[in-house]
Order: structure tokens, then sequence, then C-alpha cells
């Protein structure tokens, strides 16, 4: 008996609950859709693009000539044509002078279609391309370096120095030439952290700090990134200045590039102040990819006078900006590591701007036998007084 009246009251409800949808379906107004192409991002998934959701001409014949006015009284408070035009990148009033803001009255970039794609959105193309390309390909370069870097350092390890330190020190970097390197590295370093932070913390960092923290983390390195940029624009233009003449090619530089610089043997090939990979590595890294690094960050600063930040100036200056820095960074890893934990005695003659002799003829031969020959002064800079002399 009990169990027959609660099965009648659950029926009553289900038949009510189905009523109530019922009527509420046919009291809401029609949407007139069809023909919506469907994307399939994840298997079972379908993705939908609003902006393909096209009108369907046999629900309502007038739906894609209606004006919003005519829209409104057959449906008040739907103003979809309006939204449709601002989708297609029709421009409205917007107060802010164009010369600052060109696109300030295009709520929504405009459609484009590339060659051999379907028509996008050329906002959404741009997110693509980050998030589908850049952001796994970038990350899994940036990590298969890292990888290669610590295989070396385990199956290799310190490249030390074979002969007796005799205690005679040369002069390898002047103290201008050092603070044009560290303020260069330390801005670069500020830089590289806040960018990963920023590309890539949403997959390590968020998870682990949650959205309040990792939002102020990101807010407050987002802004020392644009402040550093700079610093690292003017140190960049200095280091390479400083440093050119001695980055020229010479006549070992090939031999040396063949042999691996010999850096696995018993002995290294013959070089110049600097050998061929860090001339590579200089005109490759710190020349090109370093000025395309700053051209298109001051871009994306809005320091270039003169230039239309528009929307699509924006994206092509975000996309290099990504790529070429990704690109610098791999490459600095790997200076990084030969300048810290792999040479010994490199890391000191950048900080103190002093090297041992024995350091400079394992490294640098044809460097020590200038020196040593008269051509290149031991001691280029002005001389510390003894109390302020750093020991090495
Ligand atoms: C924490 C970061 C860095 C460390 C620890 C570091 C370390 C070093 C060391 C030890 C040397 C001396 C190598 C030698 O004696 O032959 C050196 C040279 C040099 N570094 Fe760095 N560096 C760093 C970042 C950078 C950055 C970001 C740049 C430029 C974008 C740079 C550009 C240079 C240049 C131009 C030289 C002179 C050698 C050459 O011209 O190839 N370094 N670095």
């Amino acid at each position: 008996m009990l169990r027959s009246l609660i099965a009648t009251t659950l029926l009553a409800f289900g038949l009510c609950g189905s009523l109530a949808a019922q009527t509420k379906a046919a009291l809401e107004p029609v949407q007139p859709v069809a023909a919506v192409p469907a994307t399939a991002t994840t298997p079972g998934v379908q993705s939908v693009n609003i902006m393909d959701v096209k009108p369907d001409a046999d629900a309502d014949p007038k739906y894609a000539s209606q004006t919003n006015a005519e829209r409104t009284k057959v449906q008040p408070g739907n103003n979809a044509p309006m939204w449709r035009q601002v989708g297609a990148g029709v421009t409205g009033f917007s107060s802010l002078p164009k010369s600052e803001a060109p696109e300030a009255g295009n709520l929504i970039q405009p459609f484009v279609q590339y060659p051999g794609s379907r028509l996008t959105n050329a906002g959404e193309a741009w997110r693509q391309v980050r998030n589908n390309w850049i952001i796994p390909y970038g990350g899994a370069l940036v990590l298969i370096v890292l990888g290669a870097i610590a295989l070396f350092y385990w199956r290799v390890g310190v490249i030390k120095l074979h002969g007796k330190p005799t205690g005679r020190m040369l002069e390898r970097f002047t103290p201008f030439e050092r603070s044009a390197h560290w303020a260069n590295a330390i801005s670069f370093v500020i830089l590289a952290i806040s960018g990963l932070v920023m590309a890539f913390g949403q997959f390590f960092l968020l998870p682990v700090m949650g959205s309040t923290l990792f939002g102020w983390l990101a807010y407050i390195l987002k802004n020392a990134h644009n402040f550093v940029g700079p610093v690292f624009a003017v140190s960049l233009l200095i280091v390479i200045v400083t440093f050119v003449r001695d980055n020229l090619p010479a006549k070992g530089d090939l031999n040396w590039l063949l042999k691996g610089g010999g850096m696995l043997g018993e002995h290294e090939v013959k070089s110049g102040r600097f050998n061929a990979g860090e001339k590579a590595l200089f005109w490759g890294g710190v020349f090109v990819l370093g000025l395309v690094v700053v051209a298109s960050g001051l871009v994306l600063d809005k320091l270039v006078p003169g230039l239309l930040y528009e929307r699509s100036t924006m994206q092509v200056a975000h996309m290099v900006h990504a790529v070429s820095n990704i690109l610098m960074l791999v490459l600095f890893m790997g200076h990084i590591y030969l300048g810290t934990l792999g040479t010994e005695g490199a890391y000191q003659g950048m900080r103190t701007g002093y090297v041992d002799e024995t350091w400079a003829r394992e490294h640098h031969e044809l460097w020590y036998d200038d020196v040593k020959a008269g051509h290149i002064p031991a001691q280029r800079s002005q001389p510390l007084p003894p109390s302020q002399t750093v020991r090495v």
C-alpha cells in the first residue's frame, strides 16, 4: 500500500515536471538556428563557434535582413542583428582618438580567411596558434634542452683544468664589460622567469597556488617584464657594441666548429679571445635573436613611435616575440650552463674579471699567446688598489 502511494506520488511529480518543462519550452521564443558546423576538439566533445551559427531561412525568412529595431519588436530584448554586425567587424562610435586607438570602434576583430582554411575570427586564429603551437612545442623544446643539459652534465661533467693554476692572473673582462654583461644577464633572467610564468604558469603554478595567489604573481611579473624589457634592450646594445670586435670571424673558427671545439677530448682546439661556439652564440643569439626579441617587445610595450597599434599588429608582434624568445632562451640555457657549472673557472672570470694563465692557455690559447707576446695588455683597466682586489 505504502509502496504504491510512493510510486503514484513520484509519477505525479514526474508528470508535473515534464509538463512544466514542455510549457516553459512552448512559451520561450524559438531560436531559428540551423546549419551549425561543429568542430570536434576532444573526442566526444563538440565545440561550436558562435560566429558560425547561420540564420535559418525556413524558420524565419526575414532573420538575416532584420534590423535591430524590427527584431526587438518580434522578440523584445533580442538584439542579435546588432551583435552579428559587431561580429562582422562593423565599426561603431568611440570617443577615443583614432590615432591612439585605431580600432576602438570595433568590439570584435573582423573575420579573416586564410588560404585553405575556413572563415575565422582573427583573434581566434591567433589564440589557436598560441595555444596549439607556441605553448606546447615551445614548452617541449625548453624541457628537451633542459634534459639534454642535465644528461651532458651527468655523462661529461665539469670541464676541468688539466694543468695546475700558476697564480698569475690575466684580465679577461674590464669592469665596464662586466657591468654591461651582468646588467644584460640579470635583466634576461628576470624576463625569462616572468615570461615563462606568464606563458606556462597556468600549467605548473596555478594548480599548486590557486587562482588568487597566481593572479597576483602573474600581475606583478607582467609589470616587472614590461619595465625590465627596456633595461635589457639598452644593455643588449651595449653588449653588442662592447663585444663585437672580438666576435668577428677569424681563421681558425671553421676548424674549431668542425672539431666541436675538442671540448670532449683532452685538448680544446686553439681559439682567440672567444671561440667559434661563443661567436655563433653572439651572432645568432645576442645579435639576431636579441634584436628581434627587443624589437617585438618594444612593439608590445607600445614604445615604437608612429606605429599603428592595431590588434593584428599586436598579434604578429606577440607571435614573433614568443618564438624568438623561446629560441633565445634555449641557446642561453646552454651559455649559462657552460658559464657556471659546465666550465671550471669561467664564472670567476666574468665575476672578478681575471682568469689564471693556465685557464687562458687551455681554453683560449691564441688569446693567451697574444697576451704573452704583448699584443694585448694583460691588464687593460686601471688596476684596483690591493685592498680592493678580489681574490679568485
Ligand atoms: C645568468 C646568466 C649568465 C651567465 C651566468 C653568464 C656567464 C658568462 C660567462 C662566465 C662568460 C665568460 C665566458 C668566457 O670567458 O669566455 C660570459 C660571456 C658572455 N656572455 Fe654571458 N652569461 C649570462 C647571460 C648572458 C646573456 C643574457 C647575454 C646576452 C644576451 C650574455 C652575453 C655574453 C657575451 C656577449 C659574452 C662574451 C663572450 C661572447 O662574446 O661570446 N650572457 N657569460
